[in-house]
Formats: C-alpha cells, structure tokens, sequence
C-alpha cells in the first residue's frame, strides 16, 4: 500500500515528487525517498524513514540539481521494517538504475538466491531491492531497459506496481502494474505516472488507467503502453472530476475533520442524477437490463472495515425494499470458504478506494463462477469498479484521512440507491415506499449538517473524557453496524479499546464489561417510529447504568424518555429509521476525532495503517 509517483518534463521534478508524495501520503507514511537525475546524467537517490517532511528536510540539506526526469515513493512497511535503509528507491546495475515498488514479492526468496549467486550484496531486507538487482543483471545481459524490464516482471509472483528508470536512458520512466494500481497523467510536453491521479492532479486533470499486466513507458512527448510479451496495448483518457482544492484541507485542521464536515454534499451528490421522474434510477444498473435483476434471489456484499459496516447497514434497506436476502460477508473471507453462488447470486463489492486486495480478489472469485458483480466505489477508474459488471460510484470527492467518514455516509446511501432501484425492477417497492425514500433523500442532506453542528458539544465531551481507555458502543438493527463502526473509529485513531454490540446481545455476555464509569455510548431508535425497538434500548440503559455505566444517549429531537438514565444526551434531527445511521454516526466520528486530539495524535495519519489496503 505504498503511493508510487512518476515524471518526465522540464518542469521542477522534485517539486513534481514531493508534491505528489504529499497527496499519496494516506497510502503509507514509513519511510519516503525519491531518484532523480541530475545535469550530468548522475542518479541520486535521497530517502528517509518517517513521514515526508522528513524527506523534505533532507532535500534542502542535500540539494540535488535534478534535470527532468525522477520517480518518488512512500512507503508502508512490508518486507523490512521501516527504516533509511529499507526506504525506497533501490538501486540496481551499479548504482545506474533506480526503481520503487507497492505491493508483495512472493518468490523474494528464490529471486535472492539468484542474486546471492551472482556475488550482488544487497544492502537492505526489502523484497524490492531483489527486484532491483534482477533488473540490474538482466540490463547488462540485454543492454535494453525495455526488454529487462519485461522479462522481469514475467518472473515475479505476488502484487506490484514498478517504476524504474536508468541513467542510460535518462528521458523514460518505465511503470509496471500486476494487481496494484497505476495511472498515468497526461501533459503537455510532460507526463506523469501515479499510484492514483491525487499524484499528479495539481498538474493534469487527464489520465489513463494502466490494465492489469501492462507496461507504460512514459517520455516527455510520449506515452506508450505493452503488455508483458511487447504488444502494443490501446489505451483511452479520461478526465479526473476532481482538482486538487477538493484534495486539500480548506481551512480544516485535518482532512478527517474537513472529511467529516463534507459529507451533507457527499450524501447530495451520491443521490444527484439518480432520481428520474419520480423514481430512483441508477443508470449503471439499468444498463446491465433488468432480467438479470428479477432473476437474482440472492445477494452478498463483499467488503473490510468501514466499509463493511455500510455493507451491514445497506442490507438491512435492501431486503426491506427488494425483498432478496442478503449476506455481507468480510472480503478475506468469503473466497477462501468455498461459498456457495449461481448464476442468479449477485456479489455487491464496497470500497472507497476500488483497490482494496482483499476485496478485489473477492471480486475476481466471484466473476470467475459467472455472478454478477457490482462496485460500490468512490474512486474512478479503479481496479475494482473497472473489474465488475457494474460500477456505482459514490461521489463523495476525494478521500484522504485513513479514517474513513464521508465515504461511510456516501457507501450507505448508493446502497441505498441500489435497494430501491432493484426494488422497482422487481416489483417489490410500492410507489409509497419509494415517495417516500425519495424525500428522505431531500431533507438528508440538511439532516446531516445539522449532525455535523454537534461538534463542538462533542468536543468537550471528549476533553473531559481525555483519560478513558475503554468505550464501549450499542445500538440495534441499523444501529448495531453503526455502533461498529463507532467502534472502529475510536480504536483506529485514538489507540482506545472499543467495542460495538448489539444491544440485545448485552445480557449474553458483554454487559459483564460494565463496571463503574465504564462509558457507553447508546444509539437510540426513533421512539416515533420504532416505539418496540426504543423501549428495548431504554430498558439496556437502565440495565447499565443500574450497574454504573456512563451512559452517553444519542437521541432524535424529542425522546425525553430516556433523559432521566442518561449522563450525557447528543440530541439529532429526525430521520425515517432506516435513514438514522447517516446521522447517527456523525457524533461518533467527531468523538474520535476529537479524543484523539486531546491525545496529541496525528488523526489524518494512525499509527500502523494505511488508507488503501493492497496486500492480502
Ligand atoms: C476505515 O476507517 C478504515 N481505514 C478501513 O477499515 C477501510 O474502510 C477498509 O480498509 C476498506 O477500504 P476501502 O473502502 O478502500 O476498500
């Protein structure tokens, strides 16, 4: 999960890098390092362990006059542990060619082994410098980047992207993709190579998508793309929907703050253009025709994390209004456990980023037994929409925090969309239901800021609780994957055990955690719509707090009956039931947030974690 980034030009090439580097930073924040090459066609390679700025520091001590032409890489700690050392870029044939990596060398060893043979002493404990010292040897067998680098890649198994470029032929830097990601920026008189656009998209807003086991060799005026036998490969652009404003903080003092703070628009614009005349219609699927939706009888979203947490929320709305059952199913699970699908199964993936391993080799599982596949993804272009039948995206502009938030509140939503539109296929949605879908969808995006106003309530709730070092997080139906996800969300950034249960589940077991002060947080039905549902939560309450827990209540506008066994009440506006994880999590998202402020800790960047997870 390392953020790679590519250039050929005449512009500032170190600018180009580190620019890059800082947007590709959420991929992995160990260790950062670039290779340029300078007037005298030298290469030099700066890399430090640590966050970028640390990389940045060593470049104005150590200047370099760099012409035209580098590559630069963060890195997420695989093979090696994160040091100067083990950072990226490796070199290889004496110094003369240097090369980045994202992903996992599985046959490393046997590679090593060949290397060790040769009488090449490696410096580092990565799996890319093995690489490097292969691609070292077979130049000087060939004397040709072109043809080194193919019969390199032909010999690696696991996942990479490779960028590698070599002082004898200082204008090209040659890219590589086998199951991790790679796109390429178009410029004009320059180009650009990327993990993802957010590295190049301050310079080019046009890009192409490099396919899996393709070769793009990237020159100032030129961009060409074979597969790894040397075909030519035909390649189309596009342009990326965002700019970089939409990639930077605005004001914000993380981006999970801003993040947080965006998701009414995220909501909006995941429904805009997906009401037609009165009923939900999500182009994606209609062009997939509506007999395979009729005849699907069962669905099974596949997803990690977050992610899977709107997959747990999304099924709950999809049984309700298409009446098919559905099962989430954690992506690393599902394909090693042999499930059973046909060809009337649909496999429904959630991701933000679209390359997610886990989720895409789930995915790819799914494809090869003939079911039908659908991406819920917030990124374009990306591995996993460009792998499925269907691609919905989510339109929650452009990620960065690792904590996942607007994408959540996004995901939610087209699963939404999705239940209704398979609903009204299969005639399984009355014309009420969907009326009234449609203006819950109106007023959400209002309801949602109004969840985003309790952040300063939600501040100081958590500096007095700056010291707790155990949450806990209940809610039922809809409100047990949001309880998760609240879960996850403390763990995840404030290094704080938390847990999420259902509520019902309490009394077989959990309810032993409760001691005195043990704070929990309580996500309440609606005692308008789900007086059963409410009445069962209060009776929870009662049962802790009678055991002294501190109760945190977080309520609709109006419910006064659990007022009398709360501590604490974060009061939101009132939202069809099935609608109230959107909102409901937003406190939730604050209290992390700002508890692991009061701690000092680096929100936008855990500890251990990277945004985009693309090794299994
Ligand atoms: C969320 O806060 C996490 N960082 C993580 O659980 C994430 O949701 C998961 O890795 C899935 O990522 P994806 O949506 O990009 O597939």
């Amino acid at each position: 999960m390392c953020g790679i980034v590519g250039y050929v030009g005449p512009g500032d090439t170190l600018e180009v890098l580190t620019s890059g580097l800082k947007r590709l930073e959420y991929r992995g924040y160990d260790s950062a390092g670039v290779a340029v090459l300078d007037d005298y066609g030298e290469m030099h390679v700066r890399k430090r362990s640590g966050k970028l700025a640390r990389l940045v520091e060593l470049l104005d001590d150590q200047p370099i006059a760099a012409t035209g032409t580098g590559i630069g890489h963060t890195r997420w700690a695989t093979h090696g542990g994160p040091t100067d050392v083990n950072a990226h870029p490796h070199l290889g044939d004496d110094g003369k060619l240097a090369l980045i990596h994202n992903g996992i060398v599985e046959n490393f060893a046997e590679l090593k082994a060949e290397i060790d043979a040769a009488g090449i002493e490696l410096v580092s404990e990565t799996d890319t410098e093995v690489v490097a010292a292969l691609l070292g040897l077979e130049v000087s067998r060939t004397g040709d980047l072109e043809t080194a680098f193919r019969a390199v890649v032909k010999r690696l198994h696991g996942t990479f992207t490779l960028l590698a470029m070599h002082r004898d032929d200082p204008a090209r830097v040659y890219a590589a993709r086998h199951s991790s990601p790679l796109v390429v920026g178009l410029g004009d008189g320059e180009n650009f190579l990327g993990s993802d656009v957010a590295a190049f998209v301050g310079y080019t807003r046009r890009a192409v998508a490099v396919e899996e086991d393709n070769i793009a060799i990237i020159t100032p005026d030129s961009v060409r793309i074979i597969d790894f036998d040397g075909a030519p490969v035909s390649f189309e652009e596009y342009e990326v929907a965002w700019n970089t404003d939409a990639a930077d903080k605005g004001g914000w003092d993380s981006f999970m703050a801003k993040e947080i703070s965006e998701q009414p628009d995220a909501v909006a614009n995941t429904v805009r253009g997906r009401v037609v005349d009165g009923h939900i219609e999500i182009d994606e699927l209609t062009a997939l025709g509506d007999a395979p939706l009729q005849a699907i009888d069962r669905i099974i979203i596949v997803a990690c994390g977050t992610a899977s947490y709107a997959g747990q929320i999304g099924a709950y709305a999809i049984e309700q209004w298409a009446r098919v059952p559905v099962s989430v199913e954690l992506s690393h699970e599902f394909r090693y456990r042999e499930p059973v699908l046909t060809d009337r199964t649909m496999v429904i993936s959630v991701s933000q980023s679209g390359e997610t391993m886990d989720t895409m080799m789930a995915v790819k599982y799914a494809k090869e037994r003939g079911v039908t596949t659908v991406s819920v993804c917030n990124t374009q272009s990306a591995s996993i929409p460009r792998e499925s039948d269907a691609a919905v995206y989510t339109h929650a502009g452009p990620e960065v925090a690792v904590a996942s938030t607007k994408a959540f509140t996004a995901q939610i939503t087209a699963l939404y969309l999705i239940g209704l539109h398979l609903g009204r296929v299969r005639g399984t949605l009355t014309e009420a239901d969907e009326a009234a879908a449609i203006l819950a969808f109106e007023s959400l995006p209002g309801h949602v800021a109004e969840a985003v106003a309790t952040h300063e309530q939600i501040a100081q709730l958590a500096h007095w609780m700056a010291d707790t070092r155990s949450v806990l997080f209940l809610g039922r139906h809809v409100g047990y994957p949001t309880a998760l996800e609240g879960a996850l969300k403390l763990k995840e950034i404030a290094y704080i055990h938390a847990e999420g249960f259902a509520a019902g589940e309490l009394k077989h077991g959990p309810i032993a955690l409760i001691d005195h002060g043990q704070p929990v947080f309580v996500l309440v039905p609606s005692p308008r719509q789900s007086p059963v549902m409410h009445s069962k939560v209060e009776s929870k309450i009662q049962e802790m707090r009678a055991r002294g827990a501190r109760v945190i209540a977080i309520v609709e506008n109006g419910d006064t009956l659990v007022l009398p066994f709360a501590d604490d009440v974060i009061r939101l506006p009132l939202v069809d039931s099935i609608f109230e994880p959107i909102v409901q999590v937003v406190p939730l998202q604050w209290f992390a947030l700002e508890l692991a402020t009061a701690k000092g800790l680096d929100v936008d960047q855990p500890r251990n974690l990277a945004k985009s997870v693309t090794v299994e």
